[in-house]
């Protein structure tokens, strides 16, 4: 396991037209992904940049009430922090690592939003945060 840069910040919101409007008008963001639909996860996510590549916010609404992100957001209306995401250099290596620490690893790895691996650990393994883990893009991608 070598710890990457902190790629995102998973945040949960009922709409992400309205996040999107408050990071553009209040927060001055200037670089907005479209939105897109990950419906094998059930929800739809939405990329805020902070400048020079650096963090970004992840907004993810759900898509139906069988999301995970449902449940989240009936314990937090208004949304809120859902988790963080490093990157790591080799996906398969960072699992085998948890693993053989017996952390719990919420479902198989599998493709997330930035087209890269990457699998979740369990928040009771890792001091209360939901901790997603990617492979780092290559570049160009
Ligand atoms: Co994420």
């Amino acid at each position: 396991m070598k710890l990457g840069r902190l790629n995102h910040i998973g945040v949960a919101t009922p709409s992400i037209a309205y996040s999107v409007a408050y990071y553009r008008e209040v927060m001055g963001a200037v670089e907005v992904s479209e939105p897109f639909d990950m419906a094998s996860q059930g929800v739809k996510v939405c990329f805020v940049d902070t400048p020079n590549g650096g963090t970004q916010i992840e907004l993810i609404e759900p898509l139906s009430e069988a999301s995970p992100i449902h449940g989240f957001l009936e314990k937090n209306p208004l949304g809120g922090q859902h988790h963080v995401c490093f990157e790591v250099p080799d996906i398969a290596a960072a699992r085998d690592w948890f693993e053989g620490l017996g952390k719990r690893i919420l479902g198989p790895t599998r493709i997330g939003a930035h087209g890269t691996p990457i699998f979740f650990l369990h928040p009771k393994d890792m001091m209360g945060v939901l901790t997603e883990i990617m492979e780092t893009p290559r570049e160009g991608h």
